[in-house]
């Protein structure tokens, strides 16, 4: 029969049977499938498992230190956390279409992994957190491309390290399990789903420095608000976006000229199709008034009131 329990202890010795006394590398995103892994194949084989964190500076506020917590302080684990961030805002300077960014995020990501990965020559494993949808998906290829998904899991197949896989048994509901079973906090084993590009593509057209910070900041409040209502269990996703333009609004006595936020809330079931969430006008008005009253260069709120089809989740 079929229990967590006795997945984790199989799973733990068939880890330490295969890896030996060789060393495993495993590139921690914060989202929950690399998490349970890392955890899971630290809980085999310990101090012979080294993380790479790459930071690129398009995480949402306050989930750099979440990982470094969880990981470094709390699980004592190898954790290298790569300062990217520089990195990346110079690579997508300039850069407005969707696709592209898209490809310059996911290409970039590899490249700082590749690099940390050299550095650390005797590692022989590469840990993936591939889950068992990936592996069926990934065996008839054939559905069109909507948008180009950005995972690890396209990380370069010349590395010379074999791959080790524990979860690819697993649908997403059973590696929540296990990751509570492991004793990761809920923040990352319930962490709503979130775009390998991140808020990358939450910046609609050039992604700059202080565009990112008004797209941190305002989710920010969003994602306390709807916590605070006690909506978090029943809307599926919910973010804000950045759109590329400024609207004439009005301050005290000045007129101002800033941008404009955009709430998406949605309710799904797997992310294919999706309802907007119907948010009670209460609550929405709380975080527009936040919103405009606490994020500097923005002086107007809109919620987006479209289903997918026709639109998709994430704006860009
Ligand atoms: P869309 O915008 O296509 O999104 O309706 C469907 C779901 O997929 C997420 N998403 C991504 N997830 N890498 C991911 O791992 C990506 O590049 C990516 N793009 C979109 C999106 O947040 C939603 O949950």
């Amino acid at each position: 029969e079929w229990t967590m329990e006795t997945f984790i202890d199989d799973t733990v010795h068939d880890l330490r049977r295969n890896i030996g006394d060789q060393k495993v590398l495993c590139a921690l995103s914060g989202g929950v499938d690399s998490s349970v892994v890392a955890a899971l194949i630290h809980r085999a084989i310990g101090d012979q498992l080294t993380c790479v964190f790459v930071d690129h500076g398009l995480l949402r506020e306050g989930e750099a230190d979440s990982v470094m917590r969880t990981f470094a302080d709390h699980f004592q684990m190898n954790v290298v956390k790569v300062d990217a961030q520089k990195r990346f805002l110079d690579k997508l300077s300039g850069v407005t279409d969707p696709e592209r960014k898209r490809k310059i995020i996911g290409n970039e990501f590899i490249r700082v992994f590749e690099e940390e990965a050299e550095k650390l020559t005797q590692h022989q494993f590469l840990a993936q957190g591939t889950l068992y949808t990936d592996v069926v998906e990934s065996g008839t290829d054939t559905a069109q491309t909507i948008k180009s998904h950005h995972n690890v899991g396209g990380l370069p197949e010349d590395m010379q390290m074999d791959l080790v896989e524990p979860v690819n048994t697993l649908f997403k509901d059973e590696v929540r399990k296990v990751g509570e079973e492991l004793g990761l906090p809920r923040e990352i084993v319930w962490r709503q789903p979130f775009p390998g590009p991140g808020l990358g593509i939450r910046v609609i057209g050039e992604v700059t420095e202080e565009k990112l910070a008004m797209v941190r900041k305002s989710d920010a409040i969003l994602r306390e608000e709807i916590g605070k209502a006690g909506l978090d269990q029943e809307i599926w996703q919910y973010f804000t976006a950045l759109p590329d333009f400024k609207s004439v609004g009005v301050m005290g006595d000045s007129r101002t000229y800033a941008y404009t936020v955009g709430i998406r809330a949605v309710t799904s079931v797997d992310g294919m199709t999706a309802d907007w969430a119907r948010i009670p006008y209460e609550v929405l008005e709380h975080i527009s008034n936040r919103i405009v009253n606490e994020v500097d260069g923005v002086n107007r709120v809109v919620y987006d009131i479209t289903s997918k089809p026709p639109a998709t989740i994430e704006w860009e």
